[in-house]
Order: structure tokens, then C-alpha cells, then sequence
């Protein structure tokens, strides 16, 4: 089974979120279920092409593709994700990706994915490599349905290839005026109010994505059911009510190799659920590298995010005077909105003894703050799967979310009223989406801290569970092949 897997980022090469770590990691899931993998993505200035050793494909050599009337030249250029034979191709066009982000608000935003999408396309045709599957992730390759569907549908390369779009986060919707149609080369029947591609007179590429895709998915069981809603729909729940047959929800994985506190590439001290005296010292080491004290007795709170209104932190903000009085310390790494980067800049100043921040996208601490905290606080006002607390349940890192989306199906709240023996739980976890809401959870954990025994169960509990890819990819195998032997 032939795989084309197309995202706007994958580990190790580019990442500014959990999409890339997806993409980084379930291809090559697929790969050792048997299926034949390539994973597309855009050649940014920011990937390094000697680390990951990049080759210029110069058999294929240049590629003209038009985007709004101009055409511009594509290459292509080759490497493997690491430890494994899946191919990754890059579509380099300097003009739309040399740029200081990956994503951007520039003007042409819509011309860097529907370049993207085109040459994606096309690097398939040159390579005369028929993929039984694309498999397109969020709204920057929510065209490439569309196109296998009208502009290429007598292209016999594709005559038996299937979409499956996943949506990561509704949220992000790709929204643009109805000229970009013309600028894709899109024949502008598809657009008319509330149609395939039009919503709030805007041509939305997620909403094209989610009508011409053969099957929908999105990243947990959950998640998959909030969309149909008005609160979780973002305006797409219409489209997806109507499609509700061909939409799926698989939870996410993990890849181990790059997320497992025995091997951690990134951390000082190893350690497993055995042997847990390596996450003191990683503890220790953290609170020293931002100049926090050390003191076993003070549960250390974390935070990795990107810093959105989706993650919740308006009503962090809420219920901050009442937080910042618990015996507890924090360290925040995250970048995103100004007023939520002022936000833990300010807290930073005003309170040095107990929080620290790190203002910016930064991997290694990343991976730190995941090891020495002792909890991980995620009050998602919506979190489609999540990655950052399946991580923290693997370092003994105990999750305080919102009960939402892939929280809900990842974090199993822990019942002090239960005898300790029988309970599954592996964190705490709170539905009302308010400032007390989540401070009642985290005053939970608090209090639950100093029982070591107590607390050394709902480590294990999380540490012990496994999220790694085998069982989801497994799932999306099944429905590639449901696809493959549909008619039509
Ligand atoms: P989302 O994709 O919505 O941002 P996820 O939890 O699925 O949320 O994935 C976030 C990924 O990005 C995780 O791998 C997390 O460690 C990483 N991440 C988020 N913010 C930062 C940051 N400031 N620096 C480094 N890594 C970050
Ligand atoms: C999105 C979602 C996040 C999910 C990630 C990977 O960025 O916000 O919840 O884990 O994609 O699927």
C-alpha cells in the first residue's frame, strides 16, 4: 500500500507544534506495519540541509507550477526520517518558503499552500509514484482533495487514488477571499454560499479539505464527536454532521525513541518507573538552570505550550491571584500571543522565588520542564488530542487538564475517595471551563503531593500506560484499506 503523507511540518526537521511530532512519528509507524511511506513537506529556510542531509533531486530538476498567474520553479529535494527508510521529500520553492516563520500573515499566505499543494501533486506525477492514499493533514493541503477530485481526475496516475484529510485543529481554517480560487486554479462553481468551499464569504482550503476528502479523520475519539457541536465546530459542524459516516477519531501517539525518560536524548538523568531518583535530580538541575531553590517538599509546576486562547490560559489569568498563593513553583515555556508572553514575563519579575519563564520555542527545555516538574498544567479551552500531557504521563509528570478532546481520553482523574490500590487514575482533571474550576484541580494535586505513596501511584499509573503508535496507526491502516476496497 502506497502512502503519500503531505503536512506543513514534521520532526526533526521543522516543527511549531504537535503536527510536527505526528508527522514525524506515524509514518514511520506505518512504515513497519508494511506500508509503503513518502512524507511531503515545504523546504523553509529554517531546515538545515547538512544535519538532515539533504540531496537535491537533480534527475527531476526543475518543476514550473503557476500559482495566481505566475509560474514558479520548484525542486525537489530527498531525505529519510531518521532511524527509518521512509522517504521524505521536500518541495523547495524559495520564493514562498525562505521566510522568518513557518506560517505567516503575509499577503500570500494562500499562494504558499496552494504552491505547496500543487507541488506536492506534481512531485508525484513526475515520479509516475501512485499512491493508493494521500493522506493530508490541516487546512495548508486541505486542497489537494479537490484537485485529485476535478483538475487531475483524468490523470490515470490517480485514477484509484483515495484522500483521507486529518484535522489536527478546526480552528485554523485556512480562510481567504474568493480570488485565491482563481490564483489555485479552482473552477469557482465550488463556490457559493454554504457550499463545498464557502463559509462566512470566505474560501476556507480546511472546509474544501473536509468535503473532498474521501474519509475525515481527527486525532482523538473525543475530539471527533465535540466538532459536531456549535461550541466545538467552529462554523465547519454543518459540513461534518454531513459527513459524519466517513468521520473517524484516532487518538494520537507517541514515538518513544525521541519521548521516553530512560532514553531521552535531551535530559542529564535518565530514569524509568523502577527507578524514579533520576527525575529528582532532573528537578534539581531545572530549578537551578532558571534560578529557582530547590526544595523537595514544593511540587514544581510545568507548562509547554504554544500560548493561545485554546489552551486555556484566560482562565489561568482568572484564578492567578489565588495560584500564586499555593505552595507551589512554576516554570513556563511557551511562546504565542503578546498578552499572554507579557503575561508570564510579568509574573516572572513580580514573583522570582516562584516562577520562572522561557519566552520563546525551545526544544531541549522542552524536554527538561517534562522531566522535572512534578505536575503539568493543560486547562484547554479545546485540545483536538494534546501531546505535551501523554508525554508528561510518561515522565511521572502528573497531568491537571480540562476534561476536552484528547485530555478527556488521555488523563483519568484520580478519586481520593477510591481505595488507592483500585484506582486507574493518572492525574486530575476538571470540566467547567473556569478560574476556579482549574484552580480547585491543581489545589488537588497540591495537597495530594506530600502522600509520596499516593503520588508514586499516579506516576506509575500514567508512567505505565501505553501511548506509542503501533495500536493508532493500526487504525489508520484498517481504514486505508476500507478506502482502497471502496467502489467509486
Ligand atoms: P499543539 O500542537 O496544539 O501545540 P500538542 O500538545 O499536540 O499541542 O503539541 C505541542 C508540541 O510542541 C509538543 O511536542 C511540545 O513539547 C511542543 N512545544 C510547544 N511549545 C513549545 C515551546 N515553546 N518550545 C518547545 N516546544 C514546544
Ligand atoms: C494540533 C492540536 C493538538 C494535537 C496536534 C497533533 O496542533 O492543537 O491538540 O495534539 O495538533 O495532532
Amino acid at each position: 500500500m502506497k502512502i503519500a503523507f503531505v503536512s506543513s511540518e514534521a520532526v526533526p526537521f521543522i516543527k511549531t507544534g504537535g503536527l510536527a511530532d505526528v508527522s514525524g512519528a506515524l509514518p514511520k509507524a506505518l512504515a513497519n506495519l508494511g506500508c509503503e511511506v513518502k512524507v511531503y513537506i515545504p523546504k523553509y529556510s529554517d531546515i538545515d540541509d547538512t544535519q538532515f542531509d539533504l540531496q537535491y533531486r537533480r534527475d527531476i530538476g526543475e518543476i514550473s507550477i503557476k500559482v495566481a498567474g505566475n509560474t514558479r520553479i520548484v525542486k525537489l529535494y530527498q531525505s529519510k526520517l531518521p532511524e527509518s527508510n521512509v522517504i521524505i521529500v521536500f518541495i523547495d520553492c524559495p520564493y514562498y518558503f525562505h521566510r522568518e516563520t513557518v506560517y505567516t500573515i503575509d499577503e500570500d499566505e494562500d499562494e504558499r499552500f496552494i504552491l505547496f499543494s500543487k507541488g506536492v501533486i506534481e512531485a508525484i506525477r513526475i515520479e509516475k509514484w501512485a499512491p493508493d492514499i494521500i493522506h493530508c493533514n490541516d487546512w495548508q493541503t486541505g486542497l489537494i482533495p479537490l484537485y485529485i477530485k476535478d483538475n487531475y481526475k483524468n490523470d490515470p496516475l490517480f485514477s484509484k487514488t483515495k484522500t483521507l484529510f486529518s484535522i489536527h485543529n478546526i480552528g485554523y481554517q485556512g480562510r481567504f477571499s474568493k480570488s485565491s480560487m482563481l490564483k489555485a486554479d479552482l473552477n469557482e462553481r465550488y463556490y457559493f454560499r454554504e457550499g463545498p468551499v464557502e463559509i462566512e464569504n470566505t474560501f476556507s482550503f480546511l472546509k474544501t479539505g473536509l468535503w473532498f476528502a474521501d474519509i475525515i479523520t481527527t486525532v482523538s475519539e473525543t475530539y471527533s464527536k465535540e466538532i459536531l457541536t456549535p461550541e466545538y465546530g467552529f462554523g465547519l459542524e454543518n459540513v461534518l454532521l454531513l459527513r459524519r459516516n466517513s468521520l473517524y477519531g484516532i487518538l494520537n501517539g507517541v514515538d518513544y525513541a525521541d519521548w521516553d525518560p530512560a532514553r531521552d536524548f535531551y535530559l542529564p538523568f535518565h530514569y524509568s518507573s523502577d527507578e524514579l531518583s533520576g527525575k529528582l535530580k532532573n528537578k534539581k538541575y531545572l530549578l537551578d538552570h532558571f534560578n529557582l531553590i530547590f526544595d523537595d517538599n514544593i511540587p514544581l509546576i510545568g507548562i509547554i505550550s504554544r500560548l493561545t486562547d485554546q489552551k486555556g490560559f484566560d482562565i489561568f489569568k482568572e484564578t492567578l491571584p489565588e495560584l500564586i498563593k499555593l505552595n507551589a513553583q512554576w516554570i513556563i515555556v511557551g511562546n504565542g500571543e503578546e498578552k499572554y508572553e507579557d503575561l508570564f514575563r510579568s509574573l516572572t519579575n513580580n514573583f522570582p522565588s516562584k516562577v520562572a519563564s522561557y519566552i520563546g520555542f525551545n526544544i531541549e527545555l522542552s524536554h527538561l520542564v517534562e522531566a522535572g516538574s512534578d505536575m503539568f498544567l493543560m486547562p484547554s479551552l479545546y485540545e483536538p488530542c494534546g501531546l505535551t500531557q501523554i508525554y508528561s504521563l510518561k515522565y511521572g509528570t502528573v497531568p491537571v487538564v480540562r476534561k476536552t478532546g484528547g485530555l478527556a481520553d488521555t488523563v483519568q482523574d484520580w478519586d481520593e475517595q477510591k481505595h488507592q490500590g483500585s484506582d486507574s487514575g493518572n492525574g486530575f482533571s476538571f470540566y467547567d471551563y473556569s478560574g476556579l474550576a482549574l484552580f480547585l484541580s491543581i489545589k488537588r494535586g497540591i495537597d495530594t503531593f506530600p502522600f509520596k505513596q499516593t503520588w508514586n501511584k499516579i506516576q506509575q499509573n500514567g508512567m505505565n500506560k501505553d501511548f506509542s503508535w503501533d495500536k493508532s496507526a493500526g487504525k489508520y491502516v484498517r481504514l486505508y484499506e476500507k478506502l482502497i476496497s471502496s467502489v467509486s
